[in-house]
């Protein structure tokens, strides 16, 4: 019988060649400005087809010029040629809607900083947790990653108490006992507080994905004012469904597009989103920390903030910041208390 270490260290090998081979795999995050022309305004597409297109989450001109021809082909049964012909025109049609510096300007005023409670957490993040972005957190287990999700459900009520967190659950991890221990150390109506807070349990990729999707409708059909999405974890059911060589661009290709709805829905809502990723071990690092997080550079270029986490002394924990496209990078170690987090003095 084999041993377990020559199958983890087999485990291992594969992620690292999946890694180098996403190397040579180039897939492109779309820019904003995205043009809501009606999908029937391109050749060939009818009332018919464009309904069908729609009920397979294909809603704007953006989301069929990313597709790719065999995406189309099998959600909605085209061939291929025909396939080809609508992504070229989608793309041909597609408003790459360029903005001025001083309407940017004016967007990242309007941006709203969710505060995780730790004061030395916050100044790393330039204030906290940004709407209009994904924060992305990894680390081990145990690191706080689910922790820091459930306290953002919280401060974001405790900053606005209309705030809406929509909360994707794919480890079945979310607790409303903490959140309810988090609200009371707030000082927020524990009910009301999980009253805000729309739980959606994901249960493989392609559930994940809808919900994401979905989240448009909670805030175009029901009025809510979602301010923070959260998904944790963003990669575990990826990781657990492609499985071996050959399938890494398929699961880069289904990621991409989960993290463009993401990264749409906080642009176009300002609202912030939270994902949590896992981690693995780097056999051939010699120096420094080997680990490395899970989803290679679909999640590292999506993100808009990289926080890695780590335990640290005495059951403390750090986060580092890793990425950022106007922070310093820099440490901080704080707790995880029942309260939320508190800054090691
Ligand atoms: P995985 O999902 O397993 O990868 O881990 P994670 O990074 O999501 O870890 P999580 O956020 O679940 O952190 C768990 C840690 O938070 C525990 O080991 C505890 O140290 C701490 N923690 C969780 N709840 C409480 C609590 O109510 N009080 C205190 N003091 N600590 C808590
Ligand atoms: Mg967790």
């Amino acid at each position: 019988m084999r041993q377990r270490e020559e199958f983890a260290q087999e485990a291992v090998e594969e992620e690292m060649d999946m890694a180098k081979e996403e190397d040579m795999i180039e897939i492109k995050i779309p820019a904003d400005g995205i043009k809501k022309a009606g999908l029937e305004n391109l050749p060939g597409v009818g009332a018919s087809t464009a309904e069908k297109f729609r009920e397979a989450g294909y809603h704007d001109l953006m989301s069929l010029a990313v597709a790719s021809p065999g995406e189309l082909v099998e959600s909605v049964g085209l061939s291929e040629a025909v396939a080809r012909k609508i992504i070229n025109s989608a793309r041909n049609n597609l408003d790459m809607g360029f903005q001025t510096g001083d309407d940017l300007l004016k967007k990242r005023e309007r941006v709203i900083k969710l505060s995780t409670g730790s004061e030395c957490f916050d100044t790393l993040m330039g204030g906290g947790f940004e709407t209009g972005s994904i924060t992305e957190c990894y680390g081990e287990f145990g690191s706080g990653k689910t922790q820091i999700g459930h306290l953002l459900a919280v401060t974001a009520q405790k900053q606005d108490p209309t705030a809406v967190t929509v909360y994707i659950d794919t480890e079945n991890t979310f607790r409303p006992e903490r959140i309810k221990q988090l609200a009371e150390a707030a000082g927020l109506d524990p009910e009301k507080t999980l009253s805000n807070i729309r739980v959606g349990r994901a249960y493989n990729s392609d559930h994940q994905m809808l919900l994401a999707e979905k989240v448009e409708d909670l805030i175009q059909k029901q009025n809510l004012n979602v301010k923070l999405i959260v998904v944790d974890s963003l990669t575990a059911h990826f990781r657990a469904e492609f499985i071996g060589r050959g399938t890494l661009a398929d699961r880069q290709q289904k990621l991409n597009k989960h993290m463009h709805t993401l990264l749409k829905l906080a642009d176009s809502c300002n609202l912030c989103v939270y994902v949590t990723n896992q981690v693995m071990a780097k056999p051939d690092t010699f120096f420094g920390d080997p680990t490395q997080a899970i989803g290679g550079h679909i999640v590292g270029h999506a993100s808009t903030f990289r926080i890695y986490l780590r335990k640290g002394k005495k059951g403390s924990r750090v986060a580092k910041l890793v990425d950022s496209p106007h922070l310093q990078e820099g440490e901080c170690n704080f707790f995880v208390e029942t309260g939320g987090l508190r800054d090691v003095k």
